[in-house]
């Protein structure tokens, strides 16, 4: 059986339309659709516009009561789609500080749009304003392929504008071999800073949302420099094969950083190829030696 929770505040209003959305359109039995909230007052029922909507839309409601997300929940869970980021970010601040994974928490957005947006709260609001919400919440809920729900970790991949040719081409590379990945940006060749792509992979790399990552600027360097501030990340600047496997079997290096100015295409996938297949030796030198970097 597995679990997919949706999350928001109050599990009155966002998570419930999902779930009973989700429940609408998921035909395995063995999928289990529920919904739960951060800052929840037990036994509510759902709200009354939430309701409303639903019952517009032939969806069926439950006898819905709010409930809180409580640990063993998080971790029985094969997927959590959160409806804000800053939800998102609490949950896996709690699963860190219980040791229990957090490669399985995405919001709504992130996971069927790879998206930074939120789904605002629609507490409070008139009818309209909840049908809104509900369209929005339907249309991302129909993207969930419940077909394939795992909790497969994802190659994380970005660039600034000197990189981004060579991303476009890393991630052909990655849909052609089915290796699920997220793409952080930039999406075209406006120029921005790259610093900030650095740390938006680094970051989810750090915070177990990612396996890997896979970072490119014109050189490597800038990019690499940024990511290497983010505690828990060992971004290796590579621009030969040699190297790819060296850094995953000594450094267990999570990020791979490269310049699309200094190699080709060709070069940069073999790269890659080496990279996301050569496994940490766990060789206890090495792991000595990584662990003094982490102190
Ligand atoms: C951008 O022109 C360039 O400085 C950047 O892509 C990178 O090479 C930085 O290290």
């Amino acid at each position: 059986m597995k679990n997919i929770i949706f999350v928001c505040s109050g599990n009155t209003c966002r998570s419930p339309m999902a779930e009973a959305i989700a429940k609408s359109l998921c035909n395995h039995k063995d999928i289990n659709i529920l919904s739960m909230g951060i800052f929840v007052y037990n036994n509510l029922p759902i709200n009354e516009n939430a309701k409303l909507v639903l019952q517009n839309n032939n969806i069926n409601v439950s006898n819905h009561v709010s409930k809180p997300l409580t640990l063993s929940e998080l971790e029985n869970a094969d997927l959590i789609l959160t409806m804000e980021k800053e939800q998102k970010a609490l949950l896996i601040e709690f699963a860190k500080a219980n040791n229990i994974k957090t490669n399985n928490i995405f919001t709504l957005y992130e996971y069927t749009l790879n998206k930074d947006t939120d789904i605002k709260d629609p507490f409070g609001s008139d009818l309209t304003t909840y049908n809104e919400c509900f369209n929005e919440i339907y249309s991302l809920v129909s993207k969930i392929n419940f077909d394939n729900i795992s909790e497969e970790t994802m190659i994380g991949i970005g660039s600034d504008h000197g990189g981004f040719h060579l991303k476009e081409e890393i991630i052909k590379y990655l849909k052609d071999n089915n290796i699920p990945f997220k793409d952080y940006g930039t999406y075209s060749t406006d120029a921005v800073d790259y610093p900030i792509y650095g740390k938006k992979v680094a970051n989810d790399v750090a915070n177990g949302t990612l396996e890997k990552g896979i970072l490119i600027c014109g050189t490597g360097i800038g990019i690499s420099i940024s990511a290497n501030k983010v505690k828990g990340v060992r971004a290796a600047l590579c621009h030969d094969v040699f190297s790819a496997k060296a850094t995953r079997e000594h450094n267990d290096a999570n990020i791979l950083c490269m310049g699309e100015r200094v190699i080709g295409v060709g070069l940069a996938l073999e790269i890659v190829k080496a990279f996301l297949e050569t496994p940490f030796s766990n060789d206890e030198r090495h792991i000595r030696r990584i662990n003094m970097i982490e102190e």
